[in-house]
């Protein structure tokens, strides 16, 4: 995908240690064909010099709000722009745009832009969790934002945690997925898609259950992105959004909260009815105690014996009872022979595509923020996903759905 080519793009910079990353993104962003306007706060030129962007960008800085050639620059830019993107995005910065507050230049041209934006926060932890960041976060995701990040890693000081400034690659990728879908039509616009997410837990008692390590990520990245395509989205899943974002999720999704396999059987057979694509992210547990105890299981009565029996297999009976042309996608969570595991899940289920996941990989599968994954189709085709974000993931499986569904279509025609 290359959207980038010939686009004018806003890069906002803010005062942060990782000032000097943008000059990276800067850069990728020119190499990409882009024309690039560097707006710079006066925090960003205490880490990172005017000249440097002056170079490398297509117009030279711009940093007031009071510029002698032009009268009134954060209307001209805003207007003008096919994208805003500020990285690093300070806390102040996140937080003047929440609440519609225009200090400087980038916050003003923030402001008067109906250009879609892309924010990369980039702060210590302490920052980035604080309930007034989280909150602006949150309301900016509610007015369709793209955020990027933070990722977890070494941050200035020698702390380490959630706060660093996503990678230049990264970063650049989102501005190109935006400008994509800014200029063609949503693909997935009119279409409805159930996405489940999250671990069941299976009580034993009031207080304990029989759970499993996924997190939601991957689920919650299949939800907003098919939502941003234009699909509308119902999302049954255990967790809230992983991450600061608490119960907040991206415009068109709507979350059904579950807890055990049998509660999200209920509610994924019931949103599913009707709707044109499903995809089985949550990892549902296989077995529960058939008869959790009432009270807590108190230590001195000995090491219960749990008797387990099966939960209902969800993606088996969507399966089985699947309505004409809706597209059933299921997962493997695998450790071992994952290719002949995969396939035989595809056939068992009566799915459409299995995404096969190796979870004991390093950076693949539950609770980290990437995965890498290969996509079975029922047809007999293999297409690898590379490791990249969940979301990219979440993308990739997508692209391949929906290339799949207008090839039937123009079939049938
Ligand atoms: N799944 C489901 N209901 C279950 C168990 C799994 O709907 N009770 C779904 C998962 O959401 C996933 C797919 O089935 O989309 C495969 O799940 P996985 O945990 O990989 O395999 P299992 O079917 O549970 O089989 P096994 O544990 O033996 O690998």
């Amino acid at each position: 995908m290359n959207s980038l080519a010939g686009k004018r793009i806003v890069l906002g910079v803010s005062g942060g240690i990782a000032a000097y990353k943008a000059v990276e993104v800067c850069r990728r962003l020119m190499d990409a064909g882009t024309h690039v306007i560097p707006v710079l706060t006066n925090g960003a030129t205490r880490f990172v010099g005017r000249a440097t962007f002056d170079a490398l960008a297509s117009e030279p800085v711009r940093m007031s709000l009071f510029d002698e050639d032009d009268p009134i620059p954060h209307t001209t830019l805003g207007q003008t722009a096919d994208c805003v993107l500020v990285a690093p995005a300070t806390a102040r910065v996140i937080g003047a745009y929440a609440a519609g507050i225009s200090s400087d230049l980038l916050t003003a041209t923030l402001i008067a832009t109906r250009a879609p934006v892309v924010i990369c926060p980039a702060m210590h932890t302490e920052m980035w969790e604080h309930p007034a960041v989280a909150d602006n976060i949150a309301t900016l995701v509610k007015r369709g934002v793209s955020i990027v990040g933070p990722e977890s890693g070494r941050l200035a000081g020698g702390d380490e945690g959630a706060g660093r400034l996503s990678s230049p690659a990264d970063i650049v990728a989102e501005v190109d997925r935006v400008l994509d879908f800014s200029g063609r039509r949503l693909d997935m616009g009119g279409l409805s898609v159930v996405v489940t997410a999250g671990g069941t837990r299976e009580p034993i008692d009031p207080v304990r259950y029989i759970g499993n390590r996924s997190s939601g990520k991957q689920g919650y990245a299949f939800a907003e992105e098919a939502a941003a395509r234009g699909a509308e989205v119902t999302l049954v899943s255990t967790v809230d959004r992983p991450g600061p974002l608490g119960p907040t999720v991206a415009p068109g999704v709507t979350v059904v909260r579950v807890n055990t396999a049998e509660e999200m059987a209920v509610a994924t057979a019931e949103a599913a009815k009707e709707v044109d694509v499903v995809i089985m992210a949550a990892a549902v547990a296989d077995f529960r105690p058939v008869d959790p105890a009432g009270v807590k299981i108190k230590k001195s009565d000995g090491v219960p014996a749990i008797q387990l029996e099966p939960t209902p297999d969800i993606l088996a009976g969507l399966g089985a009872s699947k309505p004409e042309g809706q597209i059933l996608v299921g997962f493997a969570a695998e450790t071992c022979d994952v290719a002949d595991n995969a396939a035989a899940k595809l056939s068992g289920k009566c799915a459409d595509y299995i995404v096969a996941n190796d979870v004991a990989a390093e950076n693949v599968g539950f609770a980290c923020d990437t995965n890498e994954v290969t996509v079975l189709a029922s047809d007999g085709r293999v297409r690898p996903v590379g490791l990249r974000s969940k979301r990219q993931v979440a993308r990739a499986v997508l692209d391949l759905v929906m290339e799949d569904r207008a090839d039937a279509r123009e079939e049938n025609q």
